[in-house]
């Protein structure tokens, strides 16, 4: 509760999210929880499709005055909120009251002649605007105030991070600054939106959702979107319902397994995006994948999408995802900042290859937490032992039970600091015997590896897969190097720290100015990686001797 708390008094888009969630859940300090009935993330999710079917996404010109604007679109019914975001050219993302205005909005709007270029007729919910006479507009009504979309430059992050008090308000600062905001949220939730106007043209009823780190509490701003056609509501069987001796059933095409389902159905809507999906540019139908998925830029959102179907599995690891964060507040500060650290020094990368995915990295803090003395998070296996009746859920043979009630959840009583987490993080995986043992959430020990991958994830839902399987030995060899690097680095930097406007603490990681620092270290006094683990030792054993306080200022 007191965790779930200090999460809550992030702006972030998820602890927003959930804010609403205990809202309507109540609070054991009112005694409220019985009264008013839980509301799910499931809800949550409904409640904001909802919301983006009521919104429109509009072109406009750069010179606008926001008063014309909104009492010209109020013409078709009230708005409810509206802001602005630049991505090159002008946007605005507007939420009317009613959806009938969408449908007002659309019938009075032309498809556009172009010239010598001919026009697909096709009514979306993505306008552009245009004024009559351009010249005649004064141009201070150009001064409409935009909402960032992307993650702040390296010279605002070094600002930050050096202005910070402690390397915990650092990484706080960090999580801050990166986690996506509500209208970040609103412009994802809108896109899957627009694409699942574009869906249903086939499948009347289905749903697109977000999932993975635009919803799962862990994406920070300029994250891809990933997305999810949901068709369940067109396979459900609820005509069953129905009463009498007959049983309708839908007549169907049938293929020979579930994949070749998700292929055709993913090869159509791909096709369906390229050729008419407005803003849809560079689509790529990757069908053979393990998952197969179509990969699409949508250009007024400026988002990279993965659309894929049939993967319900996935769902699962996104409520599991949204749970560990919203146990403890440090498991985010903490992810975040291990994310970062990663991309800053090309360990991820957003071309897929032989490197560690942000994936995996969250997989490996959570594993981490969940070793430390007392654990800051309980293993996925203690989490089912939690769960009833209702969280029982199985899909295609595997057990993907867990409780999802943080109540009956009992808050940790490890109070470390974010600053001890980072550095023995960092030691950790510095040390971790990869060529013998696996990483798995569910037991939350070390277990022996069952095949020859330099990386062992076993996927939590699927524990005969390993998530990792892609990562070379040459990129975990560069993550431990860098791993040992940075322990040490913030090891030193107890005594060093805050010499004015010389970076420190997280700073000295992660800034590109100072990502370099490592290689400096490293010609400076030729660390080589054994020699760094050996110092480490040593530091750590006479810390062990004369303990000092490391929980922070
Ligand atoms: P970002 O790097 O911020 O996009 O993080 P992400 O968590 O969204 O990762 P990504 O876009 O690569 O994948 C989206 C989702 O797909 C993840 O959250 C997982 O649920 C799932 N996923 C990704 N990689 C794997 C994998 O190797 N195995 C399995 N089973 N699922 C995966
Ligand atoms: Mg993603």
């Amino acid at each position: 509760q007191r965790a779930l708390r200090r999460l809550l008094s992030c702006p972030g888009t998820v602890a927003a999210d959930l804010r609403r969630e205990e809202q309507f859940s109540g609070s054991a300090e009112t005694g409220s929880e019985d009264r008013i009935p839980k509301k799910r993330f499931s809800e949550v999710q409904e409640e904001r499709r909802e919301q983006a079917q009521r919104t429109v996404l509009i072109h406009c010109p750069n010179k606008i005055s926001e008063k014309k604007f909104l009492q010209y679109l109020s013409q078709h019914g009230p708005v409810n909120s509206h802001f602005f975001y630049e991505s090159f050219g002008l946007y605005a993302v507007v939420e009317f009251c009613q959806k009938e205005s969408v449908a007002s909005l659309q019938s009075v709007t032309r498809t556009p002649s172009r010239g010598a270029e001919a026009a697909i007729p096709f009514r979306s919910r993505y306008f552009s605007l245009k004024l009559r006479n351009p010249s005649s507009q004064p141009s201070e009504q150009s001064s409409v105030q935009c909402s960032n979309q992307s993650s702040p430059s390296s010279k605002k992050l070094f600002e930050l991070l050096c202005c910070a008090e402690s390397v915990d308000d650092q990484l706080t600062a960090l999580l801050k600054t990166f986690q996506l905001t509500e209208e970040n949220t609103k412009l994802r939730y809108l896109t899957c939106s627009l694409i699942e106007d574009i869906a249903a043209a086939y499948f009347p009823g289905c749903a697109v959702r977000p999932f993975g780190s635009s919803v799962n509490s862990f994406g920070k701003l300029g994250c891809d979107l990933d997305m999810f056609l949901d068709l369940d509501e067109i396979g459900n069987f609820s005509a069953q319902k129905a009463s009498g001796n007959f049983l309708m059933e839908f007549q169907v095409k049938n293929v020979p397994s579930e994949r070749i389902v998700t292929q055709k159905i993913l090869s159509v809507i791909g096709e369906c995006l390229d050729h008419f999906g407005p803003g849809c540019v560079g689509v790529q139908k990757i069908l053979n994948a393990r998952c197969p998925l179509v990969r699409f830029s949508h250009q007024a959102s400026g988002f990279q999408c993965d659309l894929t179907t049939n993967n319900r599995i996935a769902l699962k690891v996104l409520s599991c995802f949204i749970l560990y964060g919203a146990l403890d507040s440090r498991v985010r500060a903490l992810v975040f900042s291990i994310r970062c650290w990663a991309r800053v020094h090309s360990l991820t990368s957003s071309i897929p290859g032989a490197w560690i995915t942000n994936f995996s990295l969250t997989m490996m803090v959570i594993f981490f937490l969940q070793r430390r003395s007392p654990p800051i998070l309980p293993t996925l296996d203690s989490l089912k032992s939690l769960a009833d009746a209702e969280d029982k859920c199985i899909i295609e043979g595997h057990n993907c039970t867990f409780v999802r009630d943080l109540n009956k959840i009992k808050p940790s009583g490890n109070t470390e600091s974010l600053e001890l987490l980072l550095k023995e993080f960092f030691e950790y995986f510095g040390n971790f015997a990869f060529n013998k043992n696996s990483i798995n959430i569910r037991q939350g020990g070390e277990q022996n590896k069952p095949e020859s991958s330099p990386l062992h994830i076993q996927n939590p839902f699927e524990t005969s897969l390993n998530i990792s399987k892609n990562v070379s030995q040459s990129q975990l060899q560069k993550f431990v190097e860098l791993a040992r690097e940075s322990a040490w680095i913030l090891h030193q930097e107890v005594k060093e720290r805050q010499s004015s406007n010389q970076p420190w603490g997280l700073a000295t990681l992660l800034l590109p100015s100072v990502a370099n620092n490592i290689s400096f270290v490293k010609k400076r006094k030729k660390p080589a990686s054994e020699r760094i683990k050996n110092l480490l030792e040593s530091i750590k054993s006479s810390s062990t001797e004369h303990p000092t306080d490391t929980n922070g200022k």
